[in-house]
């Protein structure tokens, strides 16, 4: 559906035409005074001098040439603002298509296009603690939000899965247990299913590995070793890790689905490997890496830079691989699988020179074309209310999952206080209201700014919160169950003042969703369902809907309410929450 600036523009154009000036003095834009009227032109202003007239009198001469039928008011005020607003009638034909429209009329801009969200990076063997919540929240979220466009989105988690980190824990295990098989060279037979570990020791076993490293050399030096073996396949360490693998795995899976976000591809640093020592040939045979203090690099200075960015280590001076490698063999590996047209990468912000280092690499390499959208949203710190980065009571890193339960036990206790549902329907209700408190805690604001987390605040049932979003939602829910069918109910003109802001709320949708996907900037999202959600309120505060006698009116009311709903709903759902049926 064209957007309704691109048609009262379209009308304005031709409105100047007619009345003797160039069309392109008719640009309209959203009014910066809604008191006075929904939309404006200026372009008389700027007419005026090419015209050499008075402004008002152009903007007088376009307005008669304007078609009444599509404004409510047309206003040409002194110096020579031509203000709008929209009729009834237009309002209502616009509503009732993008009631009937697939999409709600939003074009859908990336039908054709892949795009790799790239957006998990946790570690396996370490629990997911809460640096990889913001990374999860907004890559789930920008990743729906392209989706929403058409895209074909693959959200990859990138598992770290290939490190020391792994030589450290199958060292560390062999201190503890040296007689498993797997530590054998001659063993021939297969390898237990079971693992000789469970989680809970697996994430005990890691972190007194890496502090032994820290201060035993032959420990760091012999984890090194495995690393290197097991990268080359020795069968029984390979074996040991396909131990970590499943346990860490799955356990990830739960913890992501409690946070309703899912992996298309869960593909990690191992999967990159193999893609390694072709790419390093190949930059290293096209002149590309040059070798500095014996590690091979690769320049990607440029010439505008304001600030030093330095070469790209591709290989280091004893022949491994690092994080900047696996990257860009990823790429290679990426483009070789999924074909995308574009990638997408959500880390901390601290990376973003990585990412800068990266994308150059790549492109001078040719592993994406010069021209292939490469884009890293670096995301700031989220802090506790001391304004130091979050941390647990005891000064330590807060575990994912202790963060979703807090805030679980804390909705949980008001839902039971507040008897909003059966006893049947708590926990559910309370993960739903959980999940909306957290990520629209996050999502509202800007990716890149730090934040502070605050329970209280985001778990709030009235002001600018998710709670407050699916209590808006389920207040529409209730009142349409109580009407019955209403799917199939046109919208019709606004029956007043309440009802006409709240449609002119819902004709913002379509661009609101354009410029948070073009600044890839979900708190826009929240932004716009903030505004609508206080115009559905509005409206219901101010209109007796169930009430209404007049069956035609009340029926109004509830396509217009039915509509705004959906609008919610799919917006949430862009965020990546969705609402109970009571609350
Ligand atoms: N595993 C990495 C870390 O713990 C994060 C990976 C982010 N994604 C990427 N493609 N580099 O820092």
């Amino acid at each position: 559906m064209e957007k309704i600036l691109d048609i009262i523009t379209a009308k304005m154009q031709k409105a100047f035409e007619e009345a003797g000036y160039d069309a392109s003095f008719g640009r309209v834009t959203v009014s910066n005074r809604p008191d006075l009227c929904e939309y404006q032109c200026n372009g008389a202003l700027s007419a005026a001098k090419q015209y050499k007239c008075a402004p008002i009198q152009i903007a007088k001469n376009v307005a008669e040439k304007l078609d009444a039928a599509d404004y409510s008011m047309v206003d040409a005020v002194m110096p020579g603002f031509i203000n709008l607003k929209l009729s009834d009638a237009f309002l209502q034909n616009y509503l009732e298509e993008m009631r009937t429209a697939e999409n709600f009329g939003v074009v859908k801009s990336g039908e054709g296009k892949t795009i790799v969200v790239d957006y998990g990076g946790p570690n396996v063997a370490k629990p997911l603690h809460i640096g990889h919540l913001r990374s999860a929240i907004i890559g789930e979220s920008i990743k729906r939000l392209y989706k929403f466009f058409g895209y074909n989105t693959i959200g990859d988690i990138h598992l770290g899965d290939w490190g020391l980190q792994m030589g450290l824990i199958i060292t560390e295990l062999q201190e503890r247990q040296p007689d498993l098989c797997y530590f054998d060279p001659g063993y021939t037979g297969e390898y237990p299913a079971e693992p000789p570990f469970t989680l809970a020791e697996l994430e005990e076993i890691y972190p007194a590995a890496s502090a032994k490293k820290k201060v035993d050399e032959a420990f760091a030096e012999k984890a090194h070793v495995a690393t290197f073996e097991l990268q080359s396949g020795r069968p029984g360490y390979r074996a040991i890790w396909q131990h970590i693998m499943k346990l860490s795995v799955a356990d990830m899976t739960r913890i992501y689905d409690n946070l309703d976000v899912h992996f298309e591809s869960w593909l990690g640093e191992s999967d990159a490997d193999p893609f390694i020592p072709a790419m390093v040939e190949d930059f290293k045979a096209r002149g590309l890496a040059v070798q500095s203090e014996g590690a091979w690099v690769i320049p990607v200075a440029e010439e505008t830079d304001k600030k030093e960015v330095p070469p790209c280590i591709l290989v280091k001076s004893d022949g491994s691989a690092i994080y900047a490698t696996t990257d860009l063999a990823t790429m290679v590996q990426r483009m070789q699988d999924f074909k995308p047209d574009e990638m997408f990468y959500i880390t901390d912000g601290r990376q973003s020179l990585h990412f800068e280092q990266v994308f150059r690499a790549a492109k001078k390499g040719g592993i994406v074309p010069a021209d292939f959208p490469l884009t890293h949203l670096g995301f700031g710190t989220m802090n506790g209310k001391d304004g130091k980065p979050f941390k647990t009571r005891d000064g330590g890193v807060m575990r994912l999952e202790q963060l979703i339960a807090d805030m679980t036990e804390f909705v949980r206790a008001k839902v039971v206080e507040n008897k909003i549902v059966e006893e049947s329907e708590v926990e559910a209700t309370t993960a739903k209201i959980a999940l909306a408190a957290l990520k629209y805690g996050d999502l509202s604001n800007q990716p890149t700014k730090n934040y502070v987390f605050d329970m209280d605040k985001f778990a709030a049932f009235e002001g600018n919160t998710g709670p407050y979003i699916l209590y808006t939602i389920v207040r529409i829910k209730s009142i349409l169950a109580k009407y019955g069918a209403w799917e199939h109910l046109p919208i019709q003109a606004p029956a007043n003042p309440y009802a006409k802001d709240l449609m002119l709320a819902i004709t913002k949708f379509g661009p609101s969703m354009e410029t948070a996907l073009k600044s890839a900037a979900p708190n826009l999202v929240c932004a716009y369902i903030y505004e609508l959600a206080g115009c559905v309120n509005k409206f219901y505060h101010e209109t007796r809907i169930l009430t209404e006698e007049n069956e035609e009116l009340k029926a109004g009311y509830i396509a217009l309410i039915g509509l705004a709903k959906r609008i919610l709903e799919t917006c949430i759902g862009i965020l990546g929450f969705s609402a109970p049926e009571k609350m």
